[in-house]
């Protein structure tokens, strides 16, 4: 059966590109794929500073792994920090991936731009061989990201590849999967910049657990352009990029080609009032099933627990083959 793997971090809210971009394939693939999906509290160690904020976000995060639809009996959903192996193979991979490939990182070049002047930490130029390991540690066939993660499985690849040739065949060597719609959310005030938790604006940013009204307002004020007349609404993304990011989300909801999702518009006031409806509609049952399931934080720490369990089994085997294929001495 194919092997499923992808994670997401417990920095900031959840937002729409999250979901539509990563989570809800996670939850489409479960049925027919063996998958794993980790709430990666150590990646967020990379921007933390306050104690205790990345424990609750952590459980606020797995609550909302489960109200997307995630099945506990069915899929294995675990925090990594539960499962000691992957900053154990994590270290293992620092030593496989050189200096050079990490500088590449275009993420790595983003985020210390953004943080200019203030405390960069060695982990966010690491980063990647921490992901690496991720997904290494459970012999991923796939691995269903976003658009913006492409790199970071791509060098993933590199480091198995590069692993098996020096100590022999060890690890299976992983595939990026992107979906069709969605892959790239962009921010709705900003739409060449993709929609992410630390943006300028929030209004720019749809959260998963934003209400009904503040939904339709970022929508109903998302920037598009000056353009009239009967072919305004068309899917052009150099030429028009904010109509083309609300077609892309609402073609991503209802299941079309942006190009389908353009069909009978002409005016933006209508496309954005539609698109903030079908978000709304998307949503409302996430919220209500998150809610309940905030209300028994118990229940979600035994759940977590499970997953925990279930993920160590996987990953204990996977390091304690590379460290046999390396032929570190055993204790
Ligand atoms: P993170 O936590 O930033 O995002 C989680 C997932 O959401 C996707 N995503 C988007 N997709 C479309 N449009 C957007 N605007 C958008 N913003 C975010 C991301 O592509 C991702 O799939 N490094 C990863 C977490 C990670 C990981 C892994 C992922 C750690 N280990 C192993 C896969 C496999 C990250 O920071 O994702």
């Amino acid at each position: 059966m194919t092997r499923v793997l992808s994670c997401i971090q417990p920095t900031g809210d959840v937002h729409l590109g999250n979901y539509l971009g990563a989570l809800r394939n996670w939850e489409r693939g479960q049925h027919d794929k063996d998958v794993f999906h980790g709430i990666v509290d150590l990646h967020a160690l990379t921007v933390t500073e306050q104690p205790g904020v990345v424990g609750e976000r952590t459980l606020a995060l797995g609550a909302m792994l489960f109200a997307i639809g995630l099945d506990p009996n069915v899929a294995t959903v675990f925090v990594q920090s539960h499962v000691p192996e992957h900053a154990q193979l994590g270290w293992v991979m620092e030593c496989t991936i050189s200096y050079g490939e990490l500088s590449r990182m275009t993420q790595f070049k983003d985020k210390t731009s953004k943080r200019e002047g203030q405390f960069i930490s060695a982990g966010l130029f690491s980063y990647p061989a921490l992901q690496a390991a991720d997904i290494i540690l459970y012999d991923t066939d796939e691995v269903p990201v976003g658009d913006d993660q492409r790199q970071h499985v791509e060098i993933t690849r590199d480091a198995a590849i590069r692993f098996n040739h020096r100590f022999g065949e060890t690890f299976v060597v992983p595939d990026a999967v992107i979906p069709a719609a969605g892959a790239r959310v962009m921010d709705l005030q900003d739409p060449t910049s993709k929609m992410s938790k630390s943006g300028d604006t929030d209004s720019g940013c749809v959260m998963m657990l934003d209400d009904p009204k503040a939904i339709m307002k970022k929508f109903k004020r998302a920037v598009t352009d000056s353009d009239t007349g009967p072919d305004a609404v068309r899917y052009d993304v150099a030429a028009k990029p904010g109509v083309s990011s609300l077609l892309d989300i609402l073609a991503a909801v209802t299941d079309r080609t942006p190009q389908q999702a353009a069909e009978g518009y002409s005016q933006y006031g209508k496309l954005k009032v539609d698109t903030g409806e079908a978000v709304v509609a998307m949503l409302e049952p996430i919220q209500s099933r998150y809610d309940e399931l905030m209300s028994d934080p118990a229940e979600l720490t035994r759940l977590l627990q499970i997953g925990a369990d279930r993920a160590r089994e996987v990953a204990s085997a996977t390091l304690r083959r590379a460290y046999d294929a390396i032929g570190l001495l055993p204790s």
